[in-house]
């Protein structure tokens, strides 16, 4: 693993996007694995700053998103599908139908995860996959448990990631309960993965997380396993 801290967000952001960058460039034709939230912003904006200067080509990459809240479609501006097109996909000449994020609107849940994880397969797994962390030690929304889950499922989302999530929304009771996400198995087969953190209060949890024991109550500790990883984190 390789853990890099930086002074600040933006610098965090910029680092996280030469990966990124660097990844469009030697295979134009990358799957992304891609997170909401706002860690990644920064790094979506660099990324938008490049497309924009002809440094980097989407037109060819594809996309997969991590998770999407139960019940929420696209046209609710909450919604990760909403996020990822308005922090990023609408600004850079990516091809839309090429983007994927799980339907959280789905009738059959579990059929959407397994057709979610089929569909990565046949994209030929994730190249690079971008997190970010929750207070909680959650990677997608994949939240603390007696095990880690494989597949793409629908998880009960903790009342520490309401509380988290609820500044996004009118009030907490505003947040979805439920959510669906990728599970530890399409993410720990990417062939690359960066995930970027900051602030004071995620300290803990990232020190825990890639320095303590792996442990499915500190679901982000898994990634301690994978071959591949580079954790950036910026304490502002
Ligand atoms: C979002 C996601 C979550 C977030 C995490 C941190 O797609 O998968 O795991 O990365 O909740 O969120 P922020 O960056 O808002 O602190």
């Amino acid at each position: 693993m390789k853990f890099i801290t930086t002074k600040t967000y933006e610098e965090m952001s910029n680092k996280a996007a030469d990966i990124i960058a660097a990844q469009i460039i030697v295979k134009p034709n990358c799957v992304l694995g891609l997170a909401t939230g706002s860690s990644p912003v920064g790094t979506y904006k660099r990324l938008i700053e490049d497309n924009k200067n002809g440094k980097i080509d989407f037109s060819t990459v594809t996309s997969v998103n991590l998770d999407e809240y139960v019940g929420l479609d696209v046209s609710n501006d909450q919604s990760y599908r909403y996020f990822m097109n308005d922090n990023l996909f609408n600004h850079v000449n990516i091809d839309k139908s090429k983007t994927f994020v799980p339907n959280g609107c789905a009738e059959d849940l579990k059929a959407e995860g397994e057709n979610y994880d089929n569909m990565i397969k046949a994209l030929g797994g994730i190249d690079l996959q971008l997190l970010g962390i929750g207070l909680d030690g959650h990677i997608g929304f994949n939240e603390p448990d007696a095990y880690f889950t494989g597949p793409t499922h629908e998880v009960v989302l903790d009342e520490s990631t309401i509380k988290a999530n609820a500044r996004f929304f009118a009030s907490e009771d505003e947040v979805p309960k439920t959510a669906i996400t990728m599970g530890m198995m399409s993410i720990m087969q990417a062939k690359k993965i960066v995930l970027v953190a900051n602030g004071a209060a995620k300290k803990e949890i990232v020190e825990k997380s890639f320095f303590g024991p792996i442990d499915p109550q500190v679901p982000a500790s898994i990634l301690q396993l994978h071959p591949d990883v580079t954790v950036i984190y910026s304490e502002n």
